[in-house]
């Protein structure tokens, strides 16, 4: 079934930026060896690569009826985060989720976070298939959307996943997207990707990483969740504040020559003083891209 999927979409996608990096299910992750697992999440891919094979203009966000399984992961990771987010959520982070509701005891649509966000902020969401190009990431954040997952990750693993899924990307990023301020730092960023030369990539990818993804934030004195591996990750959150790992001040300098894999729980992390001083930095360190 995934072997069939995969030559279908390799036919129809030729053409296709966005989707020229096909679904991969690692062998070692939790549900690969689980048939049901790969059937399921086969029919919520190919839901996303509808969506961008549709001409813009008559493109719907795909609405995906979730299984009580599915919804069960949702609710056990959603008590777990609540207890975290209390402790160590920026204060942002707080104030978005208080903005925007977000259901605890079911998966949401995209379709209706959209319509919420679309009212707040007019930041927007669009389905994928799993991870894309950093570049196709950033620039699709360059024009005001995020590419997000659909699909949950295995119950087996409910803490933690190795690959975006629809926990992170909602419980991670979402509320943040209410924030004028967040939206702009992420436009920044992505604007820059759409001309960066390979290494200025890389780079905007690490700063990327270590901010808006696992980055820690400084308010009053105390350390805060600023990233959404943080803000929708059990396992990266309380291993950041468990004292166990490296935590270093940002720095454009540091960040930028400091590699990561996604796959894993982070072994370190960077805090910034505050989200206007990273504009700035980051802002500041573009315009030096010649
Ligand atoms: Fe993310």
């Amino acid at each position: 079934m995934v072997g069939i999927v995969r030559e279908n979409l390799l036919q129809d996608t030729q053409q296709n930026l966005i989707l020229s990096t096909l679904p991969i299910l690692d062998l070692d992750h939790p549900g690969a060896n689980d048939p049901d697992y790969r059937r399921r999440r086969d029919e919520i891919v190919t839901k996303a690569i509808t969506f961008h094979t549709t001409g813009p203009s008559q493109r719907v966000v795909p609405l995906i009826e979730y299984t009580s399984k599915e919804n069960e992961v949702w609710h056990h990771v959603s008590q777990k985060l609540s207890t975290l987010h209390e402790k160590w959520a920026c204060s942002l982070y707080k104030e978005g989720r208080k903005i925007i509701n977000l259901p605890t005891d079911r998966v949401p649509q995209l379709r209706d976070l959209n319509r919420e966000l679309m009212r707040i902020s007019g930041f927007q969401l669009e389905p994928i298939h799993g991870l894309v190009s950093a570049r196709e990431f950033m620039m699709k954040l360059g024009e005001g959307i995020m590419l997000c997952t659909q699909y949950i990750r295995h119950h087996s693993k409910p803490e933690f996943s190795p690959e975006p899924d629809i926990i992170h990307e909602v419980f991670g990023h979402v509320p943040m997207f209410v924030h004028p301020k967040i939206i702009a730092l992420n436009r920044l960023i992505g604007q820059a990707a759409r001309t960066a030369t390979e290494e200025q990539l890389l780079w905007l990818n690490r700063l990327y990483w270590y901010s808006i993804e696992y980055g820690l934030i400084m308010e009053q004195g105390e350390m805060k969740a600023f990233g959404a591996g943080l803000l929708g990750g059990i396992k990266d959150c309380t291993n950041a504040f468990s004292g166990n790992c490296v935590i270093k001040p940002f720095t454009i300098q540091e960040v930028i020559k400091t590699d990561y894999n996604y796959s894993f729980e982070q072994p370190h992390f960077f805090v910034i003083p505050s989200l206007e001083w990273l504009h700035t930095e980051i802002e500041n360190f573009i315009k030096s891209f010649t």
